[in-house]
């Protein structure tokens, strides 16, 4: 986001599961969903993460407006994807960390599988809020897809038996696996109490079936019960380093979601390192440049003045080849505020 002011900052919605489950998928198919309808340059790209803006999310809802009706006040969600494989547990607990909220993408065809359960454990012990993406449900046998349909329009459409085989799989794969672990949780539509019952939302990340209502609970929730938590400060910057990574003639740079206040050029930053705290000064910040092509990988970062959360960025400043992952990224507003802060960051 770019306006300063009081406001209330993007949710950060951290994206887990098991590896090949469609976390990656879905958050392709939440901004190409946006940029078929012709708004791309409403999806702003930021390093690690993407915002989706509250237009899109109350449009591509809108065919729920009877069923759930809401005006969203949040500015937007912004997503953080995680990889799925094993061995980036550091990432997905990295990802738990920042996290206001979280979608935990089970197939519902696979079920629970090892990351499912590690990626609820990092949930549980950081009391983050998820949502549950019960994806594929276009492989579920005899579905017919009705493309980027609301679940419950796409659902009513189908065959009786085909009904019940979701339901089955559905309870014995997701449901009951969650009151197993101790949740309560009901297909979203059940739900009667979002604070104590986790929802779970069929989709299929493929023909966009469950979009819409994924969003609406989504959205929903934040701003229901994290209002507080998302009053935006204007004031000096807080962030996690999510990755370091060392780019030609600019040395070890960091990648950092900043979840409160305002980055800039030029700020003092305290950090993590692995020999103590690091007390440095940001020499640039770069972004991605904003395109009207959503589905390009490789993206060019452009360097920008300052940032505001929530925000994903990539920070240029000397030593941070010291720095580790996972370390907190502090902005101090003066030398003597930087030393209290390293302090802090010693005993973090
Ligand atoms: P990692 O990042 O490796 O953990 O995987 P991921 O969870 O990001 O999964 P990804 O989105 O890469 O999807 C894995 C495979 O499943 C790909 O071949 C997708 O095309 C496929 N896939 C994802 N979602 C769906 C879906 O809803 N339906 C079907 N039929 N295939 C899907
Ligand atoms: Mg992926």
């Amino acid at each position: 986001g770019k306006q300063p002011g009081k406001r209330l900052r993007q949710p950060i919605v951290v994206v887990l599961g098991h590896v090949d489950h469609g976390k990656t998928t879905l958050l392709d198919k939440i901004r190409g969903t946006a940029v078929t309808a012709k708004e791309p340059g409403l999806i702003t790209q930021h390093v690690g993460a993407s915002v989706v803006p509250a237009s899109v999310i109350e449009r591509l809802a809108e065919p729920l407006k009877k069923i759930i009706p809401f005006k969203l006040i949040i500015p937007g969600l912004l997503f953080i994807d995680t990889p799925g494989h094993e061995l980036f547990s550091n990432l997905r607990r990295r990802g738990g960390s920042v996290a206001d909220f979280a979608i935990l993408v089970v197939d519902i065809n696979d079920g629970f599988q090892p990351q499912t359960y590690e990626s609820i454990e990092i949930l549980r012990q950081r009391r983050v809020p998820f949502v549950v993406a019960a994806n594929k449900i276009d492989k579920i046998p005899g579905w017919k897809p009705h493309p980027d349909t609301p679940f419950i329009i796409s659902y009513r459409q189908q065959a009786k038996w085909v009904q019940e085989e979701l339901e089955k799989k559905l309870w014995d794969n997701v449901i009951a696996k969650l009151y197993e672990l101790g949740f309560q949780a009901e297909r979203f539509d059940r739900v009667k109490d979002f604070t104590r019952t986790v929802a779970v939302v069929p989709i299929s990340a493929k023909t966009g079936e469950g979009i819409a209502e994924l969003l609406a609970v989504l959205a929903g929730l934040a701003q229901r019960y994290l209002q507080h938590r998302l009053r935006f400060a204007e004031g000096p910057a807080r962030g996690v380093i999510l990755e370091l990574r060392e780019q030609p003639g600019l040395g070890t740079t960091a990648d950092v979601i900043i979840y409160d206040g305002v980055l800039k050029r030029g700020d003092l930053i305290v950090t993590g390192g692995l020999e103590g705290p690091i007390i440095t000064r940001v020499r640039a910040l770069l972004m991605p440049k904003p395109l009207q092509e959503i589905r390009i990988a490789k993206r060019e970062l452009e360097p920008v003045g300052e940032v505001y959360a929530a925000a994903g960025v990539r920070v240029v400043a000397p030593e941070l080849e010291k720095a580790v992952a996972g370390a907190p990224l502090y902005v101090a507003t003066s030398e003597e505020e930087a030393k209290k802060l390293a302090e802090r960051v010693r005993q973090e």
